[in-house]
């Protein structure tokens, strides 16, 4: 019987399988019996054919991925057409073991863990298992003969010829790396993990790991979601001080003999920091192998320039066609694309509330352009977006109104915002199409209940904005009871209550004021990330789109020159600043109170 023969047989088996070698494969001529992982259909999730075979399937170790009949393993192919070949490298709890897990889950490869099949060995009490653990319990690496047959018999078997194949933990010395040049055994990429130090001892030290699910924990950055995982977790024999520091003088001392022979596939990735964030730039490196080809979409400026529209986050995103975040956001003026980009997202959002008989919407856009605080804004791009809502809701046989705050107050205190000054004139000028929308399907107005038409069926109002010693509360109040069911977008309101010059802002009635103001729902949120009191460099972006989570996203530089930005958290609600900085500081619970005062990042504005 060949050993492939062996192998198919063990793969249909399901769950551990005992596989006699009995091949010519270059295996050394001793006949071992491995415990390889093996795929059990009848137990496992398609999505976990990963490390063992694990009782509960992976959804249910992840939350973010719930939905298993609508989760689709991508695959990934080499040049060459043949499935994808990796190889991740790095020190002792560098992260290798939770990356693979992310990355099997989306891509499929079969995982193959040196560390996993020997820990099942020796769990086992094989006769490998008896020889590895007393070199693994010292934090020494076991000899390369027993390692390098595991390893070249389970890449033999066809689930991996079919499914390509994530090698972790091997090679781990020139001599293993060679073995794998003689079996003409080549990756596609090979990525390095790096952590500092201090980083490390710490991650072994706090790892648990869950007996059941095989979830890797972390007490302090990843603790168990629930008391009855924390009640089993267990932790690792060689996950002490000590042997974690030995580990990490062998990993130093073998793998800058390594690393050349892999030099011109090598990616390097900072693995400090979350796990998803990490995991987005080892996804990043599996873009150019896609068989379903999501790739970056290049689009053509007026000026002839080309925007990248960055996809990396579109398999997080809960929205299936939305295709991320587009970057260079802070290049003034922005592109035609990329307003153009705003104003469909905000249009797809807005329609979507409507659907959904929302009739109190408010929409918060705070790019460079649409900030009155940025010394870029302009009034015209508010302007366009504002068209292109209420010509889209025209096309659709909807009569629109949109209504632009007039002056307010009198006397000395009569005035109007800044920001709105000369909007009204710009709207009644504006383009609005060539089939003469405007005057028919599209009016233009102010704010207060005399502007309620009973013709009409969606009502914009243009950034409805306290002004200095007047609130345009009560008139907005008073438009949108008038209103009673037709939907009312507010665009960009500024509600908060506002100092007068003379110091006496309306206090009367303040909260019933605030009360209704936050009776609108966002329908739609996005709002760039700055150091606080910076406005250089973008740090990061918040988005909501009606109906889905408020989605935190961190802003990277790659190595080549371009930039992405890849999200690191959801809420259900506006993300507090403490929960951003905790975001982006990877941490999970909250922060205390001293800290979040002072806190590293801030909303701009
Ligand atoms: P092996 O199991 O491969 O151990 P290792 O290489 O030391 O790697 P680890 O499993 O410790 O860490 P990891 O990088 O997978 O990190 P993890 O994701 O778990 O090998 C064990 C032993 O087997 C070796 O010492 C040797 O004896 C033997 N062996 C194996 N291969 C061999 C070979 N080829 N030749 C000879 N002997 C061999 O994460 C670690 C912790 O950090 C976890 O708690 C996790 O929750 C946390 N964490 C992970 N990512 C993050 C993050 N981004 N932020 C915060 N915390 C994180």
């Amino acid at each position: 019987m060949s050993l492939h023969q062996v192998a198919s047989m063990a793969a249909v088996s399901g769950g551990h399988c005992e596989l006699a070698i009995m091949s010519s494969v270059p295996l050394r001529a001793t006949s071992f019996s491995f415990h390889f992982p093996v795929f059990c259909p009848s137990t496992c999730s398609p999505l976990s054919r990963s490390r063992d075979c694990h009782p509960l399937p992976l959804y249910h170790q992840n939350p973010r991925r719930r939905n298993p009949e609508k989760q689709k393993v991508l695959r990934v192919d080499c040049a060459a057409g043949q499935p994808l070949k990796v190889i991740i490298l790095g020190a002792p709890a560098s992260g290798k073991g939770t990356q693979c897990r992310m990355i099997v889950e989306k891509y499929g490869l079969v995982h193959i863990s040196t560390g996993d099949i020997l820990r099942a060995e020796v769990s086992s009490g094989t006769e490998i298992g008896n020889k590895a653990k007393e070199y693994m319990d010292n934090g020494m690496l076991v000899p390369d003969e027993i390692v390098t047959d595991m390893v070249l018999t389970r890449l033999s078997l066809p689930d991996v010829k079919e499914r390509g194949w994530l090698l972790d933990g091997y090679p781990r010395s020139f001599s293993q790396a060679q073995s794998l040049e003689k079996a003409n055994i080549k990756p596609d990429i090979c990525i390095v993990l790096d952590v500092p130090d201090e980083i490390l001892i710490d991650r072994c030290v706090g790892r648990r790991i869950d007996p059941v699910t095989r979830k890797i924990y972390h007490l302090k950055n990843l603790p168990p979601e629930t008391d009855e995982i924390s009640a089993r977790l267990i932790a690792r024999a060689d996950d002490t001080q000590e042997k974690a520091e030995s580990r990490l003088e062998t990993y130093k001392r073998n793998v800058e003999a390594i690393l050349p022979l892999y030099m011109d596939l090598l990616k390097k990735i900072d693995g400090n920091g979350p796990k998803d964030v990490v995991f987005d730039e080892v996804d990043f490196l599996f873009h150019p192998f896609h068989a379903d080809a999501i790739k970056s979409k290049k689009l053509s400026t007026v000026e002839g320039d080309s925007v990248e529209v960055c996809t990396s986050t579109v398999s997080f995103s809960t929205q299936k066609k939305w295709r991320g975040i587009p970057t260079r956001l802070n290049n003034i003026p922005h592109s035609k694309e990329i307003r153009e980009y705003f104003y469909n997202d905000v249009l797809e959002a807005t329609l979507k509330a409507i659907e959904d008989k929302r009739s109190r919407l408010k929409v918060e856009i705070n790019i460079p352009e649409l900030n009155p605080e940025m010394d870029v804004y302009r009034i015209g791009t508010l302007m366009e977006l504002v068209r292109t809502l209420a010509l889209s809701f025209a096309d659709d046989g909807k009569h629109v109104k949109v209504c632009v705050q007039g002056s307010m107050g009198e006397g000395a205190l009569a005035g109007m915002p800044l920001q709105l000054a000369g909007s009204r004139r710009i709207l009644e000028f504006m383009d609005w199409g060539k089939y003469g929308a405007k005057d028919t399907f599209i009016t233009i107005g102010s704010i207060g209940a005399k502007e309620i038409d009973e013709q009409v069926d969606i009502y914009i109002l243009v950034s409805p904005q306290n002004a200095v010693g007047n609130c345009i509360i009560n008139d907005l109040q008073a438009m949108t009871d008038a209103a009673g069911q037709c939907p009312v977008i507010l665009i960009n309101p500024r509600l908060k209550d506002l100092p007068g010059s003379s110091g006496i802002m309306q206090i009367m009635g303040r909260d019933k004021r605030l009360e209704y103001a936050s009776s609108f729902i966002n329908c739609y949120f996005f709002r760039l990330l700055y150091y606080a009191g910076t406005q250089y460099p973008i740090m990061g972006a918040i988005r909501m789109s009606y109906s889905h989570d408020y989605e935190l996203f961190k802003r990277i530089d790659d190595p080549s020159g371009k930039e992405k930005y890849v999200i690191i958290a959801r809420f259900p609600l506006r993300p507090t600043i403490e929960e951003i900085n905790d975001a982006f500081e990877g941490k999970i619970s909250r922060r205390s109170k001293e800290k979040w005062a002072s806190g590293l990042w801030s909303f701009f504005g």
